[in-house]
């Protein structure tokens, strides 16, 4: 099949390599030139600068020049192609809608292109970005409107977690195409052959607005169950001193009906999907007018579990953080990414940074490059209180309190560094339960605070 990805976002390269993977001929296209460039290089170091997911980019070089090709020219390589996958970016706007304006955009391209084609063969475009319910019925009257010929819309969400894409994109759970003719299921299941009959994936055909919904009900319903976890399961081990929250977690999930995944509390679920995914789900219920209110449940828990953690220190622990030296450990938004978008380490910034903190001293195994464009000091002058270290050791010198933000493994045997670098009175503020033997550290006369535990003073 001769495919076509237009974007080369995290989805996009992701797919456009593991599509490349299987033979089919696939150009990825992105209208940034500079992205292009750095993909064609084959360099790591280029390619994990625009996407860093483990595996991606030694899968480039496997398949660069023979089975995949980078593009910023459609028109030059329309000719004979049998899809078109749109990976675009769809970022929330205030008011909670998706933003289609780079779909929209990308679109205005190609439809001209498209209805130009002399090939007479048919050519489906595919949704794979997430998009809100009925967008291939609105990309279907666009290429109506442009007369384009023998077309056919689908939707094919996307289902990858970050920092495992390469994996998830060779073995899924499940492949969901939504398409209207059987001549579309058909070029679908061609390009998906690997897939069609695989014993444990399921391959799930049904129409476009039923594909584009299931990616919404599975993301929010992800997010529901952390936030049962964050708002339940945490609540108790906050009330009830002798609850115990790793107990509680496999007591509750040893039933096969209950997931183990999403049972960690923490202080909130971020990511580029999660956040925006329920919002455009509540503007979508809103503008059908259908009831929000579980929804609206659900992001509310999310976003106050971000930061509930430092007033708890204040009225739990009676911390003090005006002038306080807070070590800030994690800022990505899960562990083995560098990504930062809607992290929950952005709102810890910005709460410690409005209680007046002398220095919040961060420390990240990969975000920091990244989190320079966030915490940008020409942007906003309390950002000039952030410094960022190499290692924890180095993070941790000189504070009053720790902040661990993410759950990176290193942090697991961070009892020892704390010793090793600060002593008594300190607060360990835990954001994701890493810290295994935290009673001995209460022994030791630190304090500490975690989501799912009561304040824990010190003992000595
Ligand atoms: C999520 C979904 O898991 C993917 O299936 C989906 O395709 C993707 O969004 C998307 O829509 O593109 P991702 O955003 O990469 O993937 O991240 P997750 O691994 O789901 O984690 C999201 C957040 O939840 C992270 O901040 C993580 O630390 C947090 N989390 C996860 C918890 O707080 N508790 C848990 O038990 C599990």
């Amino acid at each position: 099949m001769k495919i076509i990805v237009a974007g080369t976002g995290f989805v996009g390269l992701t797919h456009a390599a593991v599509l490349s993977e299987s033979g089919h001929e696939v150009y990825a296209y992105d209208v940034d030139a500079k992205k292009i460039a750095a993909y064609n290089s084959g360099d790591p170091a280029q390619i994990n600068h625009y996407v860093n997911e483990p595996g991606l980019a030694a899968l480039i070089n496997e398949t660069i020049n023979r089975y995949l090709f980078f593009t910023t020219n459609i028109e030059a390589i329309i000719e004979g192609t049998d899809a078109i996958f749109m990976c675009l970016p769809t970022p929330p706007r205030p008011n909670g809608s998706s933003d289609l304006s780079y779909y929209d955009k990308a679109l205005d391209y190609i439809a001209p292109l498209l209805a130009k084609r002399q090939d007479g063969r048919r050519i489906v475009i595919i949704n794979k970005s997430t998009v809100p319910v009925g967008t291939a019925r609105h990309l279907e009257s666009i290429l109506k409107r442009h007369n384009v010929p023998n077309f056919g819309i689908a939707s094919n969400p996307e289902f990858l977690p970050e920092g495992d894409a390469v994996e998830r994109s060779r073995r899924p759970d499940r492949v969901v195409v939504g398409a209207d003719t059987e001549d579309d299921m058909r070029i679908l299941r061609r390009v998906y052959s690997q897939f069609v009959n695989h014993v444990r994936i399921a391959f799930i055909e049904t129409t476009p607005e039923t594909a584009e919904a299931i990616k919404y009900v599975a993301n929010t319903l992800l997010l529901t169950y952390i936030s049962f976890w964050n708002g339940i399961g945490a609540r108790l081990g906050e009330a009830f001193p002798n609850v115990r929250m790793e107990d509680l977690k496999r007591g509750v999930t040893a039933d096969n009906r209950i997931s183990k995944w999403g049972s960690y509390v923490s202080n909130g679920a971020g990511g580029s999907c999660f956040g925006k995914d329920i919002q455009s789900l509540i503007y979508q219920f809103k503008t059908a007018n259908q009831p929000t209110g579980l929804l609206e449940s659900v992001y509310q828990i999310n976003e106050y579990q971000k930061t509930y953690l430092i007033d708890r220190a204040i009225h739990e622990a009676g911390a003090k953080f005006n002038h306080k030296t807070v070590a800030l450990l994690g800022l990505s938004f899960k562990k083995q990414t560098n990504d930062m978008r809607d992290s929950s380490s952005l709102k810890v910034v910005e709460s410690l940074l409005a209680r007046g903190v002398k220095e919040v001293r961060a420390y990240d195994p990969l975000a920091i490059p990244e989190a320079k464009h966030y915490f940008n000091p020409d942007k906003n002058h309390l950002f000039e209180k952030i410094s960022y270290f190499d290692t924890v050791k180095e993070a941790l010198v000189g504070s009053d309190m720790v902040f661990i933000s993410t759950d990176w493994e290193e942090f697991r045997g961070l009892s020892g560094t704390i010793e090793q670098v600060v002593k008594p009175p300190f607060l360990i503020m835990d954001g994701r339960r890493m810290i295994p033997d935290y009673t001995e550290m209460v022994t030791r006369g630190y304090g500490y605070i975690a989501v799912g535990s009561p304040y824990l003073a010190p003992k000595s």
